[in-house]
């Protein structure tokens, strides 16, 4: 008897042996198999944000990895205010038009990325000539007309707008920029009241960062129970999701799902990223100059993320996965601040010319430690 088990044992490793060894010289990728988007298919969407080349499809691997890996569209920064609409009467679709129809070839939601935000902005929206601000009225024309020439133009393409984009501060107050400067809390009425007019079919959010931060995330309640009070429409909350290796807490991201959720908005997490730098805020005193460039001590891992670095790191993502499938009913989307390491913002903030490794997949496209993990913990058993 325990001989035949014996031999079973041997028998069933010897197969699993064989065929491990033929899928690996026919080049099979298991991987393949399975990805980011079906493994969270019953969940939520998993979305990523794509430069300018993305859109282009310059890449393969990248065209490849776009198209497999996700069911969700964002972009990093062609649909921005500077980048869509430099001039008063002068507009740049021909990106912007590129990903919308990437998006409708590839059968995913696009994400308009972003209607009304204080930065990438021209100054002629809220400023005259002389640099003073402009009359309110002047203000509501220049929404009105923006709103409506992009959103209007997209009309019926677009999954949701993240019509205004971080109003609030850390403290709940309103962010005194000059829309608020010239207007107070009314242009975000105005922005919503605009974007819901010219494309009633898509959804209309709210998006900003440190939203674990409970001031900030009942402030931005606040705010969208007072554009509901008027009669206007806003569907979610974005929760910008720019976090660290060590913050925030995973308790301080649930309360802020459950406190949106209970308050009538659908849940977005919406530019994910994990920084594994030292972080600067923590160094008293730092002057967030170039000096740091050089500063061996900020950026640790030049050449390679050490193992024990991408231990950590898969290991965060893990315990957030672990957060959002438990509350995958709250929870419409989840995007990745940019594809690959490689290109992410965070090797470039807040110091300058770091190499970062905030996402899942490498500089080389190469899915990471914190990929396999993600798969294997959440893929079919
Ligand atoms: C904010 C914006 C994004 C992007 C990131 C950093 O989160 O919403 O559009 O600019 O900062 O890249």
């Amino acid at each position: 008897m325990i001989l035949h088990l014996n031999m079973l044992y041997v028998g069933k490793h010897l197969i699993s042996y064989f065929l491990s060894t033929f899928l690996f010289i026919s080049g099979f990728n298991f991987s393949e198999l399975s990805s980011l988007k079906k493994v969270f298919d019953s969940k939520f969407k998993v979305g990523v944000a794509i430069n300018k080349n993305q859109i282009k499809q310059k890449k393969s691997k990248e065209v490849d990895l776009i198209k497999n890996q996700f069911s969700s569209l964002t972009a990093e920064n062609v649909m921005k205010w500077e980048e869509i609409h430099p001039k008063k009467n002068k507009y740049n679709f021909k990106i912007s038009d590129l990903i919308v129809s990437m998006a409708q070839e590839n059968d995913q939601d696009l994400i308009g990325h972003t209607l009304v935000w204080h930065n990438q902005i021209p100054e002629w929206v809220t400023r005259n000539p002389d640099g003073s601000l402009v009359e309110k009225n002047k203000l509501f024309d220049n929404i009105t007309q923006h709103i409506s020439t992009v959103a209007g133009r997209y009309s019926g393409k677009i999954k949701g707008w993240d019509v205004v984009n971080e109003a609030i501060l850390d403290d709940g107050s309103f962010r005194k920029n000059d829309f608020y400067n010239i207007a107070g809390e009314d242009y975000i009425f105005k922005s919503f009241e605009i974007a819901q007019k010219v494309d009633p079919s898509a959804e209309l959010y709210y998006n900003d960062f440190s939203m674990y931060k409970p001031e900030k995330c009942e402030a931005a309640i606040v705010v969208a129970n007072k554009i509901k009070d008027k009669g206007i429409r806003i569907d979610g909350i974005g929760l910008q999701a720019h976090w660290g290796l060590d913050y925030p807490t995973i308790d301080e991201i649930e309360q802020s799902i459950i406190k949106i959720y209970e308050a009538g908005y659908k849940v977005h997490f919406t530019e994910l990223d994990i920084d594994v730098l030292p972080n600067l805020w923590e160094i008293e005193g730092a002057d967030l100059s170039d000096n740091f460039k050089s500063n061996d001590e900020l950026n640790p891992y030049r050449k390679h993320l050490p193992d024990s670095i991408s231990n950590l790191l898969a290991n965060r993502y893990s315990e957030i996965f672990d957060l959002f499938v438990k509350h995958s009913n709250k929870i419409e989307r989840v995007t990745f601040w940019g594809l690959s390491d490689g290109h992410s913002w965070k090797n470039d903030w807040p110091a300058k010319g770091r190499t970062n490794y905030p996402l899942l997949f490498d500089k080389e496209n190469e899915p990471k430690e914190a990929y396999h993990d993600i798969l294997r913990r959440f893929g079919k058993k």
